[in-house]
């Protein structure tokens, strides 16, 4: 978002509708604070009827690494394929039948591979489906769209054309014939632009493309200067023909393919649009559709750029040549880009809305020694359509890690703390299965979750990325120098690094990304403060939420040999393996001192812009310091415990530690055999030296203020007050951004504070964060 949302007229209008918003939710949030504590326990039951007491007991004799070994031996990758076909063999849109057979069926195979606890947990949120819509350019010329996607050769699924019309989830019904304005990528900036030339977008059928922000935020910008519906195209810049060859003969989009997907705005919160704060159960306290402040007023629909070409070149020729604006006005089409208004043209959008049941298959696998505190592995299974790359790839990845994770069970593995395995529905709607399993389980997740693990498109190529909470980043790094990458034969560790390494006061590591929005991580992090991480391969790929996300397309591009796939199994299972064995938790608040380091430049930064005193953000900085010396001496106690019990154990361990520039840097008890350039291939688990007799348990009482310290220090950065204005959001450090949706913003509720050019309010918040960072330092340093 540019500086000239400072200057937007709208915000006005924005803060009179938090104003609204914050009425009705105000009365939801009150429902959350008074719900009955006991109800909460009914669906995690071993994380709340256990006894917290197992000290003493005999630990089973399973560490991180055997544990790793034998799930590393149980991975398969021609049924990851295998259930990546079964997947992708019919449409699963969320509250739909196909999707209920699916959870269903996964429930059965993981209990059959040997996973207790397995379960269905339904909610009951607002859906919509597409029942009409029609497209036609009624002038200068008559054209009018097919708004389908066409078979393409070799793509078996593609054959039903409108087994899911075009359409876009929450988007209302409506009726409108106008003229029509194109607007770029439809940020409020785009907009100001406009109006700065004196086009007027009221009463019009805007015209946006894909990319730059969230669909769903370009809705909102439209709606807030006034138009009358939106049409959003995916231009061929973006993901298609501008990029290479299109599907079927490469992977990128073709004319005729449609981007579906949510535009509930995610501004305020997350989750089923009725129920903030409190979980979607059938008789749950809901909002009446028309208070909800996420769901848009105007119609929209989205279009492929074969289809929207004919409407943009009606345009040319009037208002002034997009081109003239700023150079990104012109997409990839090879017509000349014009703003408008111009033309005229009739939408009609019948959706039917309705409060439908959604299902999350779940399983817990009950800890050995600490079954009070846990660890979350999840994924989302249903999509738009067939959606192989989104989320397929990733279901399956978190469906395989459930099915090994069986075997062993019946084994006699155990972990040592409780892990809890999940496909999580209604994503594609707004992270809706995930939100609302939080909203319902707040206070025991709160008690016991140390970490979350979210998967969601998976696979889509060979780049690796992760975005996680930076107290994480270490242990993915770690995760990612034991695993080859497949096409490069070196570990996926030293190829990212070598892509996206950045230098940090502990030395040039891969970037991880900060969490936004976009994903199920959402409440995790941002309501409740439970670290996060998200990883996945990204390639070239324009059939996002197209009909052609397709088993055929990922066989073809995706992932051809699945050993993406594979890697990606191995990886989670390096990240989550760890979390529920070691016994001093892979955590680390150290990296995170970076972090803030930049963000309260940016604040400094952004204070001299607004011409407000920027020594202000010294407040910060000077609350940075006092975190940072918490968090070392942290670490300091975490790392002498490992070591205390390496010595017992007689083996050598390696604190956490994402620096370092090989597979074998910090792989601790793994031996690397065989005689391939980085070893990689022969990584067995070594025999303890000296077995201990039992080794020592996680639960004893320095190892356990330690872990709960490391587990639960991401608490700290919750204010339950939450961000002015959507106060669902309660992380200070991180938010998706108002005005970007998928992206964080870093520190947001003084951004924000900054963009209204309240200068008084971003002195108080600039207190009020500098207080929660102190106060997370001292939960460190208690
Ligand atoms: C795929 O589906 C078939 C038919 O329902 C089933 O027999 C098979 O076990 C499934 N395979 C996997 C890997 O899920
Ligand atoms: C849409 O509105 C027009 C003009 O008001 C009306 O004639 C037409 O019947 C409406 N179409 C539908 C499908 O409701
Ligand atoms: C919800 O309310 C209906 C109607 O009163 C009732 O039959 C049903 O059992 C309730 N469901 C739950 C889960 O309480
Ligand atoms: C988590 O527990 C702490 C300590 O009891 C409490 O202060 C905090 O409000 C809880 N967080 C949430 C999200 O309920």
């Amino acid at each position: 978002m540019g500086d000239a949302s400072n200057t937007l007229p709208e915000f006005k209008q924005i803060h009179e509708m938090h104003a609204l918003a914050a009425a009705a939710i105000a009365v939801l949030a009150a429902v959350a604070a008074s719900r009955d504590a006991l109800s909460l326990t009914a669906s995690l039951g071993p994380l709340t009827t256990l006894p917290a007491a197992t000290l003493g007991t005999a630990r089973p004799p399973w560490s991180a690494e055997r544990a790793i070994a034998a799930f590393e031996r149980g991975v398969d990758r021609s049924r990851l394929r295998e259930t990546l076909r079964n997947l992708t063999a019919v449409a699963h849109i969320a509250g739909s039948d196909a999707d209920r057979a699916q959870a269903e069926a996964i429930q059965a195979e993981w209990a059959a591979a040997g996973l207790p606890n397995t379960h269905i947990k339904t909610y009951f949120p607002l859906l919509n489906r597409p029942v009409s819509r029609s497209l036609t350019l009624l002038a200068p010329e008559r054209f009018e769209a097919t708004l389908r996607e066409p078979a393409v050769d070799g793509d078996d699924t593609s054959r039903d054309e409108e087994v899911v019309p075009t359409f876009l989830g929450y988007s209302p019904s409506g009726n409108v014939t106008a003229e029509l304005v194109y607007a770029n990528f439809g940020s409020p900036a785009d907009f100001a632009a406009l109006a700065a030339r004196g086009i007027d977008v009221r009463g019009k059928i805007v015209l946006v493309r894909y990319g730059s922000a969230f669909r769903g935020l370009k809705v909102r910008a439209a709606e807030l200067a006034g138009a009358a519906a939106v049409l959003i195209y995916s231009d061929p810049a973006e993901d298609g023909f501008v990029r290479g060859p299109v599907y079927p003969d490469g992977p990128w989009r073709p004319p005729l393919a449609v981007q579906r997907g949510s535009i509930m705005y995610p501004t305020f919160y997350e989750g089923d649009p009725l129920t903030p704060f409190v979980a979607a159960t059938e008789n749950a306290t809901r909002l009446p559709q028309s208070e909800a402040p996420c769901l848009p007023k105007i119609p929209a629909l989205p279009i492929s750029y074969g289809e929207a070409k004919p409407f943009l070149a009606a345009l040319k020729g009037h208002g002034v040549a997009a081109h003239t604006i700023a150079n990104d006005w012109q997409g990839g089409l090879d017509i000349e880009y014009w703003t408008g208004p111009a033309g005229k043209a009739h939408l009609f959008i019948d959706n039917e809305f309705a409060v439908k049941p959604i299902w999350n298959t779940m399983a817990v696998i009950e800890g050995a020694s600490e079954p009070d505190r846990a660890v979350i592995l999840g994924a989302h299974r249903d999509s738009w359509v067939f959606g192989a790359a989104d989320p397929g790839s990733a279901t399956s990845v978190v469906i395989e890690v459930g099915r090994v994770l069986g075997e062993m069970h019946k084994r006699g593995w155990r972990p040592d703390r409780t892990i809890v395995i999940a496909t999580w529905d209604g994503e594609e709607y707004g992270l809706i299965g995930s939100t609302e399993w939080v909203e319902d389980h707040v206070e025991i997740l709160n008690k016991t979750a140390v970490a979350y693990i979210n998967l969601d498109h998976g696979i889509a190529g060979d780049v690796f990325r992760a975005a996680a909470s930076p107290s994480m980043a270490n242990l993915v790094r770690q995760a990612t120098k034991g695993v080859r990458d497949p096409n490069s034969g070196q570990s996926i560790y030293k190829k990212w690094n070598r892509r996206v390494g950045v230098d940090t006061p502990e030395g040039r590591v891969p970037q991880v990304q900060p969490l936004g929005s976009g994903s199920d991580y959402v409440a995790f992090l941002q309501h409740i403060g439970i670290a996060a991480v998200d990883m996945r391969f990204t390639g070239d790929e324009g059939i996002y939420h197209s009909n052609y996300d397709s088993f055929n397309w990922m066989a073809k591009f995706g992932d051809p040999t699945w050993k993406y796939h594979e890697a990606l199994t191995l990886i989670t299972g390096r990240v989550l393996l760890p979390l529920a064995h070691d016994r001093v938790l892979p955590i680390d608040f150290v990296p995170y001192v970076h972090e803030l380091r930049t963000y309260a430049k940016d604040v400094a930064a952004a204070l001299g812009g607004a011409s407000m005193p920027v020594e202000w953000a010294g407040r910060l900085d000077a609350s940075i310091d006092v975190f940072e010396k918490a968090a070392r001496k942290l670490r300091k106690e975490a790392d002498h415990l490992r070591r205390d019990d390496a010595d017992e154990d007689n083996v050598v361990v390696d604190a956490v530690d994402g620096s370092g520039d090989g597979i074998d840097a910090g792989v601790s008890v793994l031996t690397v055999q065989g005689g391939s350039d980085d070893g990689l291939a022969g990584i067995v688990p070594q025999q303890h030296p000296k077995h201990p007799k039992h080794p020592k348990h996680p639960k004893e009482p320095k190892h356990r203020a330690v872990n709960d310290k490391l587990g639960f220090g991401e608490r700290g950065f919750i204010d339950m007050a939450g961000i002015p204005g959507r106060e669902w959001y309660r992380h200070v450090v991180y938010a998706p951004g108002e005005w970007s949706g998928y992206g964080a913003e870093m520190f947001p509720a003084i951004h924000e504070a900054i963009r209204r050019g309240d200068s008084a309010g971003t002195n108080k918040i600039i207190a009020s964060v500098a207080a929660t960072l102190r106060r997370a330092a001292g939960m460190l340093a208690a």
